[in-house]
């Protein structure tokens, strides 16, 4: 059959065939543990632990999305929220799934393989969903869906947090056209701070600002080629 696009989810699939399967690449990426990754580290994210420490956000429901090994939503577990926490890779939710036991997180956190938007969530809505370093590996067009699954489960008043390529500092800064040309992503896309908050201009910003970076003997993660931005949905919205 050639004439195979009726829905906007055939034409979603479609432009992601343009670009090599994520899957296996991450399940190849996470294979040796032991590899020299930044995000490898069981460390929250410095700008979630500061949301945390403010009381801009307290315990309550969450969705990690493209969680990796778990650092953060294991993080929120321990904090005290509900926390469902979703990647693509197998490799990544085994690991979370170990840490977590060995955090004694397991009664407040599950962990689900699988693409964020195909998901089979517990709970229709999320009071914080966050999302370190996943939107940055996402096709352009994916950026349809994932304003999509915000707006489907952002509760009210819920916020949303995000970290991503720095445009300047790392990822790609060749325009969105240019790399369904290509055919790759090329390690991730960056973003500028008026890229994020354009890109999630329906909720209100309420912090854009880069990663504050930390030292190997810090207990956060922090990398100065990220940018943290975290919005909240308004109760109008
Ligand atoms: C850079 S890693 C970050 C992992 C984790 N958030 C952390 O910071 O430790 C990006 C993660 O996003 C996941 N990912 C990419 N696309 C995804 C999708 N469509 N659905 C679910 N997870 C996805 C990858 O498998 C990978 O684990």
């Amino acid at each position: 059959m050639n004439r195979t696009i009726r829905t906007t989810e055939d034409v979603l699939a479609l432009l992601d065939g343009l670009f090599p399967p994520a899957g296996p690449f991450w399940d190849r990426f996470y294979a040796d543990r032991s590899a020299d990754r930044p995000f490898f580290a069981p460390k929250p994210d410095e700008n979630l632990v500061s949301y945390l420490d403010r009381g801009i956000l307290s315990p309550s429901r969450a969705l990690d999305l493209g969680c990796g090994p778990g650092r953060n939503a294991i993080h929120l577990a321990a904090a005290g929220f509900e926390v469902d926490a979703v990647d693509l890779s197998s490799a990544a939710v085994a690991w979370a799934e170990e840490r977590a036991r060995e955090a004694g997180t397991t009664a407040n956190l599950r962990f689900h393989q699988g693409s964020i938007f195909e998901a089979e969530l517990p709970h229709h809505h999320y009071d914080l969903v966050y999302d370190s370093g996943c939107l940055h590996h996402l096709p352009p067009h994916r950026r349809v869906s994932y304003l999509a699954l915000l707006d489907r489960v952002l509760a009210p008043n819920g916020h949303f947090a995000v970290t991503a390529f720095a445009a300047g500092s790392m990822g790609s800064e060749r325009p969105d056209e240019e790399l369904y040309r290509l055919g790759a992503l090329e390690g991730g896309l960056a973003y500028t701070a008026d890229e994020l908050r354009s890109l999630f201009r329906d909720f209100a910003p309420l912090e854009v600002r880069p990663m504050a970076a930390q030292g190997p003997d810090s207990e956060l993660f922090g990398v100065p080629f990220l940018l943290t931005a975290l919005f909240q949905r308004t109760a109008s919205l």
